[in-house]
């Protein structure tokens, strides 16, 4: 394959590359000395300079042919009015690539460094960095001061690729993967598709400001990890004002534009003072609507606007405030739904809808049940300065439970945090044993029951697998059925009244408690052994 000819971009050093008398030769001109260098020769430069610069370019443009008869040199005359504006220079440079026609099959690309004001090395940089300039970066230096005029010095080459550098490439890693970690709350969770999701936020949260929606079911971490994005944001310097955050479901009537978009001093009776309002508190900073789809209409209308705009009107106000503020939405509604039904407005879920997060719940991702478990535990150590432990069979049966399809998790990392509280603070010694857990579990059913459905496997809580395997389905689920009554109700009286009403009616048997004691006593149950745990 032909070599590549060599092509550099570069500005003409005005004081480096200065002089006209025969005693320039002995100086170190940059220009010069970059196509001195054996190892790297220049077919074409490219050289930059004002206007009123020409005749040392020219100097320069004859120096270099007398020096490098193979290299041509091409003078391109721009003029920046202050070389040293960064709009300008960046502009104007930015037009001279767009223009040049680049042609990397045949011809590779330098950017010198080297010359020019430091905002035109800055520029130089970040054109090169976006691939506007499709090369790599030239940066010349000077040899000692005996070599002047002997020697031409030192030449390196940068790379912007950075996947090309190994150490940088493993810090990037490393900064990812402490920041996936920082948005997982430390916990090491195996879920892939909740990993992936978390993968994708990362790079959202670091990568743009735009709105995101955190959907999901209550208490599967949409707070948290708003409160998370934001303190990530903030530590990678992407935002520098307040995390601001209100559950739209407290904003009611009046007060609820008030609150969002404040009020000018006696916009309404009770107006006493002005009010800056949520949006203007978090300028430059991210604001946290969680239970969006709660918001009322008119105040859906104004936030798009504000989204849009970056100013509103606060109530009885005819001066524009300006915010601008990354929006974190939660909802825990199907704002889809809430759109078709004409609840939520479409322009404003178009706008909040382009980053949208759907977390899963806690029964979607039962193998992160032991890592949280062991969070959980760790919290409460913190709050209340006592390390709980599980005995090993009790995690056991506990975790069994847990990710079994009976665990319900209707409220997720609520109802595991206050499950381990409890089992914490009932720990012997801060040892949780076989019993706490199974008494939990009883509290756990409970709280999930649904009367309308009661769910199954509630028995094996109280007979052996030895004894229901010795039982028939028809009697392990009439069994099944009457401990579910059993455990919602009070007394043993109301259970036996719920159990047989209909012979009760026809008073065919009155004594309920008698018929359904010895029901229970048949597989060795009392209403007690049900009810240990009240
Ligand atoms: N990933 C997690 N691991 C463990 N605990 C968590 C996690 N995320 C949240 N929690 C804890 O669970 C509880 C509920 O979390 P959070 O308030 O963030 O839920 P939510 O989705 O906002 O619920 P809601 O829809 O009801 O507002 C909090 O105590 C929180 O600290
Ligand atoms: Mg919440």
């Amino acid at each position: 394959m032909p070599t590549k000819k060599k092509v550099v971009l570069s500005f003409l050093g005005t004081t480096l590359d200065a002089g006209i008398s025969n005693k320039r030769w002995d100086r170190w001109r940059p220009t010069i000395a970059m196509v001195q260098h054996k190892a790297f020769r220049v077919d074409r430069l490219e050289l930059l300079h004002q206007e009123r610069f020409t005749q040392l370019a020219e100097q320069i443009k004859t120096d270099i042919e007398e020096e490098s008869p193979k290299t041509k040199v091409n003078l391109h005359c721009i003029d920046f009015r202050d070389p040293w504006d960064f709009e300008e220079v960046y502009s104007t440079m930015f037009d001279v690539v767009k223009e040049y026609s680049f042609k990397p099959d045949t011809e590779e690309y330098y950017m010198n460094i080297t010359t020019g004001t430091h905002v035109q090395q800055i520029c130089s940089f970040l054109l090169t960095e976006a691939h506007f300039v499709p090369g790599r970066l030239l940066q010349l230096s000077p040899p000692k001061m005996e070599d002047r005029g002997k020697d031409a010095g030192t030449f390196s080459i940068i790379d912007l690729d950075l996947s090309r550098y190994d150490v940088i490439a493993q810090r990037f890693a490393l900064q990812t993967q402490e920041s996936l970690t920082f948005l997982k709350s430390g916990i090491n969770t195996k879920n892939k598709s909740f990993n992936l999701l978390i993968e994708h936020i990362e790079k959202v949260a670091i990568a743009s400001s735009a709105p995101m929606l955190l959907m999901g079911p209550t208490g599967a971490g949409k707070s948290q990890l708003a409160k998370r994005i934001y303190q990530l944001k903030r530590e990678q310097r992407r935002v520098q004002g307040a995390f601001v955050e209100v559950n739209c479901a407290t904003l009611r009537g009046d007060a609820a534009m008030s609150t969002l978009f404040g009020h000018k001093k006696g916009a309404f009776t009770g107006a006493m003072n002005d009010r800056e309002g949520l949006l203007r508190s978090a300028d430059g900073g991210v604001l946290f609507l969680d239970e969006i789809g709660e918001l009322g209409s008119d105040e859906q209308a104004m936030l798009l606007r504000a989204l849009e705009e970056k100013c509103f009107y606060p109530v009885g106000s005819d001066k524009e405030v300006y915010s601008d503020f990354q929006l974190i939405a939660g909802t825990n509604r199907d704002l889809r739904n809430d759109v078709l039904q004409q609840r939520f407005r479409d322009d404003l879920f178009a706008r909040i809808n382009l980053w949208s997060f759907d977390l899963p719940g806690l029964k979607q991702r039962t193998e992160d049940i032991e890592p949280n478990l062991e969070y959980e535990l760790e919290r409460f150590a913190e709050k209340n300065n006592l390390r709980a432990r599980f005995n090993a069979e009790a995690k056991n049966i506990y975790l069994k439970y847990a990710k079994s399809a009976q665990a319900e998790w209707n409220a997720n990392f609520r109802d595991l945090n206050a499950s381990v509280t409890r089992m914490a603070t009932l720990s012997v010694g801060g040892r949780i044993t076989e019993e706490i857990v199974r008494e939990e579990i009883i509290r756990l059913k409970k709280s999930w029951k649904n009367p309308s459905s009661p769910s199954g496997n509630t028995i094996e809580l109280y007979l052996t697998e030895q004894q229901i395997e010795d039982l028939d389905l028809f009697d392990r689920m009439q069994l099944e059925s009457v401990i579910n009554v059993c455990l919602q109700s009070k007394t043993l009286a109301e259970a036996g009244r719920k159990l047989f009403g209909v012979t009760r009616e026809k008073k065919a048997n009155t004594n309920d408690t008698d018929r359904l004691s010895k029901f229970l006593r048949r597989f060795g149950l009392t209403w007690n052994s049900l009810h240990t745990i009240k």
